[in-house]
């Protein structure tokens, strides 16, 4: 039997490129895993009009894990692909854990003056399933001068408290042992009050894990001015959305930034994929850094209860980011040979 199946979608642009890096170091360091390959994204789309097709949607649900390169491309409409791909299996695959890791690694630099490598080493928990995201709302009088748009979030104690668990169980396994609540209790009353109640109800049967609350601007600025003091952050769909996007900038740019869209009680395959997106610009070249893809498929060993070889996997990335040297051009497949032969 395979130690695990993984249905790849290596997507648009570069996503190619770097999941091609990202299995190699997967077959090195986990021999047997038995891969899929599904061709998704805006190639297809721009060929057959298919974005998500029920019968694929089901195979994908075989399999224990999904391996994501880069899904868009400039010619696919805004939205299309982001809907009906990936928010459509964070939502139908119950992948209500978003996680999202950054660590400033020796070896790269931050744009921040006083930070220095080695001092950031946070993970956010966003909130994948619910909030602003779930397309709730309407409009009403369209194209005239009395149109009305709304957006409404929608978080239940069920969703709430099941993520806020997941911070606590991710904290209770880190060295700081911190969690910080970012919301915006003081204007979001209603939702606001039932992340406050709920996280406070949780933290004290946590008693070894200290607690924070922030507003969402305060949390952001703080990420710049000193994104040392985090440990894990726990925050709603699009407060998180946002905030992984500044916490992956102040620690060496997207380009290094891995996530995992989780189902933690593994009913429903989880999707790993790097931030970045299929960046059409330098695709084809052979010039993509795959290591946001490989530190993803770290996550994803990790979560499919292969801990010794994520830590490999990462410690590979850390040995190969200290040693380069600043402005050197990255040459896709021979950093994945590099991270190959380090991992196995
Ligand atoms: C992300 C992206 C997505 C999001 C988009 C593409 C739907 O920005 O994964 O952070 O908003 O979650
Ligand atoms: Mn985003």
């Amino acid at each position: 039997m395979a130690v695990a199946r993984i249905a790849v979608v290596a997507g648009d642009g570069i996503g190619t490129e770097v999941v091609a890096e990202a299995r190699k170091v997967l077959d090195a360091v986990l021999p047997g895993i038995e891969s899929t390959e599904y061709d998704l994204g805006a190639t297809r789309y721009n060929r057959t009009g298919e974005v998500l097709p029920d019968s694929v949607r089901d195979e994908l649900a075989q399999h224990d894990a999904i391996l994501l390169g880069a899904i868009g491309d400039p010619s696919v409409p805004p939205g299309v692909l982001e809907r009906g791909l990936l928010l459509r299996l964070r939502f139908d695959f119950d992948q209500y854990v978003n996680l999202r890791p950054s660590r400033l690694w020796p070896g790269t630099t931050s744009p921040l003056a006083n930070v220095k490598p080695g001092e950031v080493d946070l993970t956010v928990v966003r909130e994948g399933t619910e909030g602003l995201y779930v397309g709730a709302g309407g409009v009403l009088h369209r194209g005239t001068a009395a149109e009305i748009a709304t957006e409404e979030s929608l978080n239940t104690r069920h969703g709430v408290e099941r993520v806020i668990r997941d911070a606590f169980d991710r904290a209770e396994r880190r060295e700081r042992r911190k969690v910080t609540l970012v919301h915006k209790t003081n204007v979001l009353t209603h939702a606001g009050g039932l992340w406050a109640r709920t996280f406070a109800e949780i933290a004290a049967e946590h008693p070894d894990v200290s607690t924070e609350y922030q507003h969402v601007d305060a949390a952001s600025m703080f990420l710049v001015t000193q994104p040392q003091r985090y440990d894990v952050i726990v925050t709603d769909n699009l407060f998180g959305d946002i905030l992984t996007d500044i916490a992956a900038a102040v620690t060496g740019g997207i380009g290094l930034a891995a996530s995992g869209s989780i189902n933690p009680d593994r009913r429903f395959p989880s999707t790993f994929e790097p931030v970045h997106g299929s960046a059409p610009d330098i695709a084809g070249k052979g010039i993509a850094d795959p290591v946001a893809a490989v530190l993803s498929a770290s996550l994803l060993l990790d979560h499919l209860g292969h801990p010794e070889q994520a830590r490999r996997v990462s410690e590979a990335v850390a040995t190969e980011l200290a040693g380069r040297k600043p402005g050197q051009p990255v040459r896709t497949a021979e950093v994945g040979d590099r991270l190959a032969g380090l991992s196995r």
